[in-house]
């Protein structure tokens, strides 16, 4: 939700905060500008609503001067529409400082009359001009914008990272942060800041995850971390784990084609080196997560937005299943609101992820402060939830560009699987050999994976060419099947924006069979019958059902599934697998087949209307 990216050093800083916005732009693509210190000591903006693609054009025709200072941002809109005029950066009113946001200042609209009933006059719709008229008033006063930041912070609620230049300040930058994400990178001679290390890992691997309440100044050759009252902050370097390359398409048509195919090595990656003796250990989830603690828990709550709530849904099957303890999913937002009841033998386990997701953080928080124990299950080192959780178990999917979660979500399950058995061992719940087998089990999954979206691949793109002037379509499953379908559900509404609702297959009767008319399509996700017969025939009942009342039904079943094969109009066999890889395998079909059905429309895959990666507003 919002790409920041700021640059001091010695080079020209327009190109390179340009390809930094190109690297954050799946934060959100609604408009974009950048602010340049120009080498005579000038403050310059250009800014455009639309993609990066309609700034990029405007630099093109107005091009923006040389200088090694100057930050950019690419803007999903909160406060006001996406227009020239909302973009940032904002401007003071003499012109000499810049502005860029992300978050909400949930006070705005009282800051925003002191400022008018001050004579200010406001420019744009945005909530994040107020901070750029406070900033410009407190530099006046102290002529030090790090102090400026100081004294502004005070009065902001809400959340936000935000960064600023002044034109009397060439070679500085200054940001602060609250429960919005913010990394610097480390060069020589050099530094930058981003929402995240996509914006620089080009030019350096040397990161810094700025902290709750800190302001940093970045300068060629300094970097300056304090709290928000000035005390010095020991800022903690890590390197990044991947190169600029797998941040980029590489020759596939779109980052989530890029990203499907990288499923089974996101799924391998996450499950490596996590077993001893065929078992799973999770020996570093730290001292509040001791085998110990974690043998005494008496509750999980698993909680996560979109599609890591799903991906929460599936384990929350196989961790009840494994560990004998009671498992709830919770939607982040509505957690507490709902007024849990958390004590220190309530684990709560956050899904996500960009690790940045506001509404996942604020569940974290609220669970630690009422006691709860808290592990993250994250995909970005460094991002806040998991520095703020008491432990954290990394999926290793790699970044992950497109809109449309693909990869981390088969990478979530994954790691909640670790988690699932590494708790089922140390609570004595799962005998060694039941355990050895799932791990087996799960270790195979990912060539599957591979089979499946090799073979299925074309024979799902024409189906969704066909049907490209569908309106609505359905999707069926039970037990780890039934997120699959939610999530397949989810997948069409976010690329092809058609109405698509996923429904436990059991739930048809009880109303939603309603919607089923001639040629209504429905997908369903059959379990196999060698697992469960029961299980299977209740599928198989459903689609009787369905097809009774004139459904098309589209199979995603067990090659050879006999029951199955007279009544599917179109069937996507998966390869034989055990009962809990099942979902990690059925799910790519209909990654793809929103991906196609996307594709078939025209529409922009990566970038959905409406949509940014990573939602860091409430
Ligand atoms: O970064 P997170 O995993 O916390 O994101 C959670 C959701 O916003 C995310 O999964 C969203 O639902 C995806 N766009 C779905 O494809």
């Amino acid at each position: 939700m919002c790409g920041i990216v700021a640059y001091v050093g010695p080079r020209d800083s327009a190109d390179l905060i340009m390809a930094g916005l190109k690297r954050l732009e799946y934060r959100g693509y609604d408009s974009a500008g950048i602010a340049i210190l120009d080498r005579e000591g000038r403050l310059d903006t250009r800014k455009r609503a639309g993609k990066l693609g309609a700034l990029a054009e405007e630099l093109v025709q107005h091009p923006i001067g040389d200088g090694g200072t100057g930050l950019g941002h690419t803007r999903w809109a909160t406060h006001g529409g996406p227009t020239d005029r909302n973009a940032h950066p904002h401007l003071s009113e003499d012109g000499r400082l810049a502005v860029i946001h992300n978050g909400i200042i949930e006070n705005f609209a009282e800051l925003k009359a002191e400022l008018v009933a001050d004579g200010v006059v406001f420019r744009s719709e945005t909530d994040t001009e107020v901070a750029a008229h406070l900033l410009a008033r407190a530099y006046r006063r102290s002529g030090d914008l790090t102090e400026a930041f100081r004294d502004v912070v005070r009065r902001l609620r809400g959340a936000f990272t935000l960064l600023a230049v002044h034109q009397d300040e060439p070679g500085v930058v200054v940001g602060a942060r609250r429960n919005s994400p913010l990394v610097i990178g480390l060069g020589e001679g050099e530094n930058f800041l981003g929402s995240d290390v996509a914006a620089f890992v080009e030019h350096t691997k040397r990161a810094v995850a700025v902290g709750q309440d800190e302001i940093v100044t970045i300068r060629p050759d300094s970097v300056e971390i304090t709290d928000f009252s000035g005390g010095h902050v020991d800022g903690d370097e890590y390197e990044v784990a991947w190169d600029a390359k797998a941040a980029e398409k590489g020759g596939w048509p779109w980052f989530m084609t890029k990203e499907i195919h990288e499923e089974p090595d996101a799924l391998a990656n996450t499950l490596l080196g996590r077993t001893r003796d065929g078992l799973v250990v999770l020996s570093d989830l730290g001292d509040r997560l001791s085998d110990e603690v974690l043998a005494g828990i008496e509750r999980i709550v698993l909680v996560a937005a979109g599609t890591a709530s799903y991906a929460a849904e599936v384990a929350r099957y196989a961790i009840e299943a494994w560990a004998r303890v009671p498992v709830a999913v919770e939607l982040a937002h509505e957690f507490q609101f709902r007024e849990p009841l958390l004590d220190e033998r309530t684990l709560v386990i956050s899904i996500s992820q960009s690790g940045e997701t506001m509404d996942t953080l604020v569940a974290v928080q609220h669970a630690r402060a009422h006691g709860a124990r808290t592990l993250s299950v994250c995909n970005t080192q460094g991002a806040t939830i998991p520095r703020e959780s008491d432990g954290v178990v990394y999926t290793h999917a790699g970044p992950e560009v497109a809109v449309a979660s693909t990869k981390a979500f088969v990478s979530q399950i994954a790691a909640l699987y670790l988690v699932g058995l590494h708790l089922g061992r140390i609570r004595g719940a799962l005998d060694d050999a039941t355990h050895r087998a799932l791990v087996d089990d799960l270790l195979a999954a990912p060539e599957k994976l591979r089979a499946v979206i090799q073979d299925s691949w074309t024979r799902i793109e024409t189906l969704a060419h066909w049907m490209a002037d569908t309106h609505s379509v359905l999707f069926l499953g039970r037990h780890v099947g039934f997120p699959i379908a939610l999530e397949g559900a989810l997948k069409l509404k976010e690329l092809a924006y058609i109405h698509a609702e996923g429904f436990a297959a059991g739930e048809l009767k009880h109303g939603p069979i309603a919607l089923v008319d001639h040629g209504q399509v429905v997908f369903v996700v059959v379990p196999s019958p060698r697992h469960s017969a029961a299980l299977h025939a209740k599928v198989v009942s459903n689609i009787q059902e369905i097809r009774a009342r004139g459904a098309r039904v589209i199979a995603i079943a067990e090659q050879g599934d006999a029951a199955v094969i007279p009544f599917a109009d179109e069937l996507i066999p998966l390869p034989l697998t055990g009962p809990w890889t099942e979902p990690l395998l059925a799910v790519a079909p209909l990654q793809i087949f929103a991906l196609e059905l996307a594709n078939a429309k025209g529409l922009d895959v990566d970038q959905p209307r409406n949509l940014a990666k990573s939602v860091t507003v409430e």
